[in-house]
């Protein structure tokens, strides 16, 4: 954990800030004894495969090879069912699919549609060369062919979005008639590809690699590679690639974007590692600036300073640079102005600050943003701005800003247990949806659940007394598969929660250790109270059965009711 958080003590646990969550006061506790986490904020959890999984984005068996690497442990996977991908296979195979673009680019007639279409946007073919940029051929299955000649599996591709199967089976390209851009990670490898149709057909204008084994998209930035050896004191934004690459071509290499995605949590950080301070750099309409301030946002989060750039006279910054020229961004560049004045001057816009009734609702939107700041130090310096800039007092700014911040509080308060309210009651609960159809049965379930995973007595108990607890005893299919999986490993002998843990996504690890955070704190846990449970959830059937078996009869009572009532009304008319 210490290399995903600051920990700090606190008794014989350690807390920190949740690394799977903003938040300002650390919720997330890691018992030193048990060697897990969790975090009470938003119900992150589990063992330090677990934490690995969740923290690099890693399969079950690559955070045991990713631990086992770093302590110098070599991991031999042993479960042959599991689809493995060798991930060198899969760098080199996106790879050989970018040389057979960039060919079809270069060399090859039916890369001539490309080839206009990179001149109509200006790439040289220095640009075109430095980016690796290619051609996706209008073919049914160039790519795929080329890939089963060297050696690629059917499965290879498509785990790697290059191929699809058709309904009928056959296999066929994703990519076709685009102009393709690969993404590359910061090490050099292949591991995603964007590609631009070339025509104003209504298809979608950039088609994005889907996650796959190597590539997730909310941690990866386009031209990182690049940027990261610019030796530039901050890095560029832009929305999108070809905005980058202008810039690039331009000789701004300290620019970056993200791909096919908004600004995410995980961005945020990973700009943290190469730089401190990010220049936003995005359209310039409305969805740009919308983009911009929840771009502020993020990046104030993870403690980046940021400075907002403004594309004025063109759509974004690959059409300026072609209008205007680089000089002129480099003027645009020395005019950036703080998140702050962003924000403000966005306000300003809107409102006519001559009429008085404008400048009162200008000054409520300016304390709400005022508000948001976090720094007390940093609000204290704006208000002081503002007051001097509006004439008005920054006594009466101050106590406006104030109350708000109140009320903020106090809501989030309120929502914060409204929000466990929901977890507990498991409406959308997506790791145990049936939860809310039988929220007391899941419940029970929990408890057992809790209890078999804390306690090896108990485990023990249901093997030897199949008729105290089944798995038919279960109602949430959640529960069933647990219930099961526990019950198979003691059966086996090698119940383990790591072996356990290999079988379930990160979100059912969390829950599996939220069940135990909350029975083991209790001090009643002996086989009374298990048995007590068994016997509750049992109850809960009975109960259930019964309810469908009178509500049929009620159903029934309520259908002969309404043709009693007919025939009688129809005697009276007719009698
Ligand atoms: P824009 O629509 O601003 O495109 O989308 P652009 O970057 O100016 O591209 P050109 O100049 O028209 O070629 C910004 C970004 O949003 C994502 C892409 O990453 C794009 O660069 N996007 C846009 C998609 O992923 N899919 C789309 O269909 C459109
Ligand atoms: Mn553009």
């Amino acid at each position: 954990m210490a290399q995903y958080a600051d920990l700090k003590r606190a008794g014989s646990n350690m807390v920190c800030l949740c690394p799977f969550h903003s938040e300002k006061t650390p919720s997330c506790t890691v018992f030193v004894a048990r060697q897990s986490f969790y975090c009470f904020g938003c119900g992150a959890g589990g063992d330090v495969i677990s934490l690995v999984r969740r923290a690099e984005g890693l399969e079950y068996v690559e955070a045991l090879e990713y631990l086992g690497k770093r302590v110098g442990i070599a991991v031999v996977d042993s479960d042959e069912r599991r689809p493995r991908y060798d991930k060198n296979r899969l760098y080199e195979m996106n790879k050989a699919a970018a040389r057979f673009y960039r060919d079809v680019l270069f060399s090859r007639p039916e890369g001539e549609p490309g080839r206009a279409y990179a001149r109509s946007r200006e790439l040289s073919d220095a640009v075109v060369k430095h980016f690796g940029i290619g051609f996706a051929p209008d073919s049914y299955n160039a790519l795929s062919d080329y890939l089963k000649n060297l050696g690629y599996t059917e499965e290879e591709m498509i785990s790697c979005f290059l191929a699809k199967r058709s309904d009928r089976g056959r296999l066929y390209d994703i990519f076709r008639n685009r102009l393709m851009f690969p993404i590359l990670d910061v090490a050099g490898n292949v591991i995603a590809f964007s590609g631009r149709r070339i025509d104003a057909v209504k298809d979608v204008k950039y088609l994005n690699s889907a996650d796959t084994p190597v590539f997730f998209k909310r941690k990866n930035l386009f031209a990182l590679r690049f940027a990261k050896n610019s030796c530039a004191d901050n890095l560029i934004l832009c929305e999108g690639q070809m905005d980058t690459i202008a810039l690039h071509a331009a000789g701004f290499e300290n620019s970056v974007a993200t791909l096919g995605t908004a600004l995410t949590p995980d961005h945020a950080r990973l700009l943290t590692k190469y730089t401190k301070k990010v220049t936003l750099c995005y359209d310039s309409d409305e969805a740009g600036v919308r983009a911009t301030q929840k771009a502020i946002r993020l990046l104030g989060e993870v403690g980046l300073e940021t400075a907002v750039l403004q594309v004025t006279g063109a759509k974004d910054p690959d059409e300026f640079i072609k209008k205007y020229g680089r000089d002129a961004f480099a003027r645009l560049l020395g005019e950036t102005r703080s998140k702050f004045r962003f924000s403000l001057d966005s306000i300003l816009s809107k409102y006519d600050m001559k009429q008085a009734d404008d400048r009162v609702r200008a000054l409520d939107e300016i304390c709400r943003m005022l508000a948001g700041v976090y720094s007390a130090s940093e609000r204290d310096v704006y208000t002081r701005e503002i007051a001097e800039e509006l004439g008005v007092s920054p006594e009466s700014i101050k106590e406006d800003t104030d109350r708000l911040i109140a009320r903020a509080r106090r809501e989030r308060k309120k929502a914060e247990s409204e929000d466990a309210r929901r977890r507990i009651a498991g409406i959308g609960d997506r790791v145990n949806p049936d939860y809310i159809s039988n929220a007391g049965a899941a419940s029970t379930e929990d408890q057992l659940l809790g209890l078999l995973l804390l306690y090896e007595e108990h485990r023990k108990t249901v093997l030897a007394h199949p008729d105290l607890l089944s798995e038919e005893d279960f109602f949430t299919a959640f529960g069933k598969k647990i219930f099961r999986l526990i019950l198979q490993g003691e059966k086996n002998g090698e119940y383990s929660e790591a072996a356990l843990g290999e079988t379930l996504t990160v979100e059912e690890a969390s829950r599996l250790e939220a069940l135990k955070m909350k029975r083991v704190p209790l001090r009643h846990n002996g086989g009374e109270v298990f048995a007590s449970y068994c016997a509750a959830l049992r109850e809960e059937k009975k109960k259930k059965e019964l309810e469908s078996d009178k509500v049929s009869a009620d159903d029934l009572a309520g259908y002969f009711a309404g043709l009693n009532k007919k025939i009688n009304e129809k005697e009276k008319t007719e009698g």
